[in-house]
Parts: structure tokens; C-alpha cells; sequence
């Protein structure tokens, strides 16, 4: 029998798994790490945690699963994207990561604007500025630490500091790149005129790579603290949504799927490099070669119920644990009990900021209609519900654009909830399905490592091998209408509040 690994760098942690080459999961584990969160809109972690938690996550499953480690065939790499990591020229990092909710640099997405032309960046990167994605984060921190970008010899992305310390490469992918910013979206290259702008050398840049390429193998040191074997073939992988397409087979222009984890996000994969003028979703490659996505992110999806729980269910959680039972379970069972619409209680999802449909690192998390008559069970409803409005809202662009969605694949935590499921599914009115593995980054990472060492010709195949739908949900009729009224005022809400939320964040 031969293996595979997949790498997942979340925000909430890295998950590592061990497939057999045919993709069934045969151990998995899962280390979490620290976000930090020094002000009200920014977002750090450290590398050294992420690098640590996939090290020791890597040696749990093979001394777990008694595999022998040179039966492990590739290993492939997803991870949360967007997030800047700064090294010297002895390849430590210089700061934390400002990761890919970090919000703090608004005042740079108007600098790098006004600099190249507003119709130039959109014409060359695929996207308007936006704090979410590396550029506007590179120029923070040559305005406020200058000190800091004197020392940088590199920069890099979460998944690819792994790579650097799996195998000692400074190499990146197009899925993950072309959310920098940096780049040419249609060549798939860096852009000259960008990084001349922003004043980066190239030679500061990863090697740029498509996702299944080879990008170099595990090295002596990384061998000797996780138990891999020196030399197995590492594959240049994809940001964690191009990785959870594959997981989920999503690698045919037509398709889309959805993930509901600490971000919200909708892809659809194109044939061409088509993009959405007022920055409402973002383009960018995908992870099969020679294909385009267009992709929505709401910032706080399952991040809008973890606050929830934590902050307002301690009680909740306590309740849960004497009954044995996941959190979100019992959380769901109680959501269950309220009928849509929350009863008149309406959430925006925007703990941090928002990016789809709203490009906004001002407005904030709100409740509407909260009365003295809801319980708990109404606010785990109407943020459940607000999630949901925020990925139709999405979704509704994707249609405007005319990108044609028939069904929708689903994925990541909140996919665990059939009321979550069932929900999104009366809302678009088109059926929504999992898949049978739950491991959707980790699996299309892994994958993709299967394609780059030649166990599977191409993605299609692979997918076609190993991916197969489960749990498929049909809307209801008479549940979309419920929730169309809602939805109405949920899309006045923003429009309404836009100007308060921005005073509110400059007071
Ligand atoms: C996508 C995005 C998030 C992160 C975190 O643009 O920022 O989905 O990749 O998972």
C-alpha cells in the first residue's frame, strides 16, 4: 500500500492527514495555535506556531498509524491565504503573520490605487486594493515599520513558510500567489509593474509554480523532527479554497462549491480570466492548470458561532459536555426550535470587516431586532441565518455575472450542520451536497500530490477516483419564501448603516 499526506494551515489550526493513494483518510490530526488580535480589526499569528503544529501533527499520525514513512508517495500543501510572512536573510520571520483578515490597511489599498491607476490594478492583478490580500499588508509594513522591511530578504505565504521548513524551497502556487496581489492574472506570472510600484526585488518572491508541480522534497532536518523520510516529493499545492475544489471535485469549468469555515467563501471555476469591475467577488487562478475562479469571502462564517459560543454560551458549552455531545451540535439542536427568520431577529456577519459582497474594513457585527422576548436559541438562529444571507448576497452576484450555478458542493465545519446545510439550500434554491471525505483541503492537497507524482494523470482523474457526492439536500419552497423578506431588509441593512459604521470606527 502506498500514501499520501495532506497539509492543511488553518486559522483555528492545521489539520494533517494520512490517505491511502486511493484518498480514503487513514489517520488524521489536528493542532491548534493562538490568533491574536493586538486591535479591533487586526489579525496575527505566528509562524513558528504553524510550523511547529504541522511538526508535531505530522509525527502524531505516523506514530499513530504505524505507517512506514517511505511508503508515503507526495505531500501536498493548502493553507489559509493572503497572510504575509516576512523573513531575513537567515530565513527567520521578522514579525508575526498579518493574516488574511487582518484589516488594518485601508489607507494603503488608496495608496497602491492612487500609485498604479484604480482600471491598472484591476486590469493586471483581477481585484480592486484590499486589506484582505498581501499587497496592501507589504505596504503597511513599509509605512509604520520600516525598520522591519529593511531586514526582509523574503516574503512569503502561510503554506509556503511550511514548505520552507519542510524542505528548505522558496516556492508558491498560482492559486495562493494571485491572491497577493502581485501578480499578472493571465500569465500567471508576477508582475513587473506591480512589484516595481510596491519597490519589491523579485528575487524577495517565492518561485512561482501550477499546484501540482514538484516544488522540492522533505529535507534532513525536517526528516529528523517529524519522523518523515528525507526526500519524499512535496507538491507545490494551492490556497485552502483551490485545494478544497479538488477535495470536493470541483475542477471543471461550471462547477462550484462552498465552504462554510472560519470564512465563508463560494468558487466557481472558469475557463477564462473574467472579473467583477466593482470588487464585490475577486478572480483569481485556480488550482487546475490553465483555469480561473471567481470567489466570494464573507471574513467571519463559522467565526461569527465560534464567537457566539465563546463569548455568549459559556453555559451552552457546559450543558454540551455533561450531555457528551459536540457544542455545535447542541447549538444547532437549539437553533432548530426557532422557525426562519429568527423571529425577528436579524445578524451582519461582519466581526471582521467584510470583503463579499461589501468590501469594507469599517462596518462591524450587528444584531437588529433584538427584544427582551429572544433566548439564546434566537441569536444562534439569526447568526446562523445572517451567515446564510451573507453567502446568498454572494451568490446573488455570481448570477448578476452570469456564472451559472446548477448545485453547489459543500464543505468545512459549518458543513457539519444539516440545519446549516439545509438552510443555505433553501436560500439558493438549488441543491447543495457534501461529499463523502470531510477532508476537504487536506484531501485535494493531497491530491494534488498524487497528480504531481504521477499516481493520476491529471485532476479530473484523481477526482474522478476519488471524490463522491453524499448528503444531498433539496430546497424548499415554502422555506425560501419564509426567508426572502429577511433577506430583503438583511441587504438594505448594510447600505443603511454603511456611514455609521464608518463614523463608528474613527471615533
Ligand atoms: C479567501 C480567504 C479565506 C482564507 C482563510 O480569500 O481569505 O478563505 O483563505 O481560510
Amino acid at each position: 500500500m502506498e500514501y499520501l499526506i495532506g497539509i492543511d494551515l488553518g486559522t483555528s489550526g492545521a489539520k494533517i492527514v494520512l490517505f491511502s493513494s486511493r484518498g480514503k483518510t487513514v489517520c488524521s490530526a489536528m493542532r491548534s495555535y493562538s490568533l491574536y488580535q493586538p486591535k479591533n480589526g487586526w489579525a496575527e499569528q505566528a509562524p513558528e506556531d504553524w510550523w511547529n503544529a504541522v511538526a508535531d501533527g505530522l509525527s502524531d499520525v505516523l506514530s499513530q498509524s504505524g505507517v512506514d514513512a517511505s511508503l508515503i508517495r507526495g505531500i501536498g500543501l493548502s493553507g489559509q491565504m493572503h497572510g504575509l510572512v516576512l523573513l531575513d536573510h537567515l530565513g527567520c520571520p521578522l514579525r508575526r503573520a498579518i493574516i488574511w483578515c487582518d484589516q488594518r490597511s485601508q489607507e494603503e489599498c488608496v495608496q497602491l490605487e492612487e500609485t498604479l491607476g484604480q482600471d491598472r490594478l484591476l486590469d493586471i492583478t483581477g481585484n480592486p486594493a484590499l486589506p484582505g490580500f498581501t499587497a496592501s499588508k507589504i505596504l503597511w509594513v513599509q509605512n509604520h515599520e520600516p525598520h522591519l522591511w529593511e531586514k526582509c530578504a523574503h516574503i512569503l505565504l502561510p503554506k509556503d513558510y511550511i514548505r520552507y521548513q519542510l524542505t528548505g524551497e522558496l516556492a508558491t502556487d498560482v492559486s495562493d500567489a494571485s491572491g497577493m496581489q502581485l501578480m499578472e492574472l493571465r500569465k500567471r506570472a508576477w508582475s513587473a509593474e506591480v512589484l516595481n510600484v510596491l519597490q519589491i526585488e523579485k528575487g524577495m518572491l517565492a518561485s512561482m509554480h501550477e499546484s501540482q508541480e514538484l516544488t522540492g522534497a522533505v529535507c534532513k532536518k525536517a526528516a529528523a523532527r517529524t519522523g518523515l523520510k528525507e526526500g519524499t516529493p512535496v507538491v507545490a499545492g494551492a490556497g485552502d479554497n483551490a485545494a478544497a475544489a479538488v477535495g470536493v471535485g470541483i475542477v471543471k469549468p461550471g462547477q462550484a462549491f462552498n465552504t462554510i469555515g472560519t470564512s465563508g467563501v463560494i468558487y466557481a471555476l472558469m475557463d477564462d480570466c473574467s472579473c467583477d469591475s466593482k470588487g464585490r467577488i475577486h478572480t483569481l487562478c485556480a488550482s487546475v492548470p490553465g483555469k480561473w475562479t471567481a470567489m466570494s469571502c464573507t471574513q467571519a462564517a463559522g467565526l461569527s458561532l465560534q464567537w457566539l459560543r465563546n463569548t455568549c454560551c459559556k453555559d451552552v458549552l457546559e450543558t454540551a459536555a455533561e450531555h457528551e455531545m459536540d457544542s455545535y451540535a447542541y447549538m444547532d439542536k437549539m437553533a432548530e426550535a426557532v422557525p426562519p427568520g429568527a423571529q425577528n431577529l436579524i445578524f451582519l456577519p461582519y466581526l471582521m470587516g467584510e470583503r463579499s459582497p461589501h468590501p469594507d474594513p469599517y462596518c462591524r457585527g450587528t444584531f437588529l431586532g433584538l427584544a427582551a422576548f429572544h433566548t439564546q436559541a434566537h441569536l444562534i438562529r439569526a447568526v446562523m441565518e445572517g451567515v446564510a444571507y451573507s453567502q446568498w448576497e454572494c451568490l446573488d452576484v455570481f448570477r448578476e455575472l452570469g456564472v451559472q450555478v446548477d448545485s453547489m458542493a459543500i464543505c468545512g465545519g459549518g458543513a457539519r450542520s444539516k440545519l446549516w446545510r439545509q438552510m443555505l439550500c433553501d436560500m439558493y434554491g438549488c441543491p447543495v451536497y457534501r461529499t463523502q471525505a470531510e477532508e476537504g483541503p487536506a484531501l485535494g492537497a493531497a491530491l494534488l500530490a498524487a497528480v504531481g507524482v504521477g499516481l493520476y494523470s491529471s485532476l479530473e482523474e484523481a477526482c474522478g477516483n476519488v471524490v463522491a457526492p453524499a448528503e444531498v439536500c433539496h430546497p424548499d419552497e415554502k422555506a425560501h419564501l419564509a426567508y426572502e423578506p429577511y433577506y430583503k431588509l438583511y441587504k438594505n441593512l448594510y447600505q443603511s448603516l454603511k456611514k455609521d459604521f464608518f463614523q463608528l470606527a474613527k471615533l
